[in-house]
């Protein structure tokens, strides 16, 4: 098993069912785990649900929030090594005609927050030994839908973010990768995704950077 006894990893978006898994895992494997979420009481329940997480409370849409956050984890436990990202949502259904502005808009704080986290410890990422950031998209960028257009131009850009990271990271060396998970549904396969983040530390940096990953049961 991956053994990630030296490694801190941020979790954004950690109180889903998804994120729960994850922080499990990587617990397991040795990690320190830091989970955000943007409400206290969830996180709350995870450092109970799971001794050892490190709960912090930051609404990661808000870029002086997440600026803060990233102030109190370097205060608190020092650099980041990786950052998982699955602040998600889903809004769709009714055509073209049906996708609205409102729903554009709150499906457009994933993509907002994956820019301000990316941004906030990239020097983290870079600096680190084994640098990783991880995001799930969806299987509908190669194959869209025209009920779910919003969702996808979201998880298109997004995953075009991470090309982005992964050409910075290799300018910057051969150490640090940004992976795109992409799966159907996260439904039953919490648990491979949670054991595909671990990998992360297990596999060489320039084999996975830039790389998409499908998921499968
Ligand atoms: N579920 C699926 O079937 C599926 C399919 C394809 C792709 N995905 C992707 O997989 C990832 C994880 O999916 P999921 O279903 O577990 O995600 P989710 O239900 O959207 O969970 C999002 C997490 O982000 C947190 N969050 C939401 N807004 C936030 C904010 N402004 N600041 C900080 N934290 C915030 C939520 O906690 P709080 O509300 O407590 O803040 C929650 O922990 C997402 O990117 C999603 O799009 C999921």
């Amino acid at each position: 098993m991956t053994d990630l006894a030296n490694r801190t990893v941020l979790i954004a978006g950690a109180t889903s069912t998804s994120g729960r898994v994850v922080a499990r895992a990587l617990l397991d494997a040795g990690a320190r785990v830091i989970a955000v979420g943007s409400d206290q009481s969830r996180i709350e329940a995870l450092e109970a649900e799971l001794p050892g997480v490190v709960g912090e409370r930051a609404d990661l849409t808000d870029g002086d929030d997440v600026l803060e956050l990233a102030m109190r984890v370097h205060a608190r436990v020092g650099d980041v090594d990786g950052v998982v990202h699955l602040v998600g949502g889903w809004r769709g259904g009714g055509g073209i005609a049906g996708q609205t502005e409102e729903d554009y808009r709150v499906l457009e704080r994933s993509f907002t927050a994956l820019r301000y986290v990316s941004r906030a410890f990239w020097n983290d990422l870079v600096a680190s030994p084994a640098g990783r950031i991880a995001i799930v998209s969806s299987t509908t960028v190669d194959r869209p839908t025209a009920g779910g257009a919003n969702y996808t131009a979201i998880k298109a850009a997004s995953e075009s973010w991470m090309r982005s990271l992964a050409q910075g990271f290799g300018k910057a060396g051969d150490t640090a990768a940004a992976v795109t998970f992409r799966v159907q549904s996260l439904a039953g396969l919490e648990g491979r995704l949670a054991a595909s983040v671990v990998d992360l530390w297990g596999t060489d940096a320039a084999e996975l950077n830039g790389a998409v990953v499908e998921l499968t049961a």
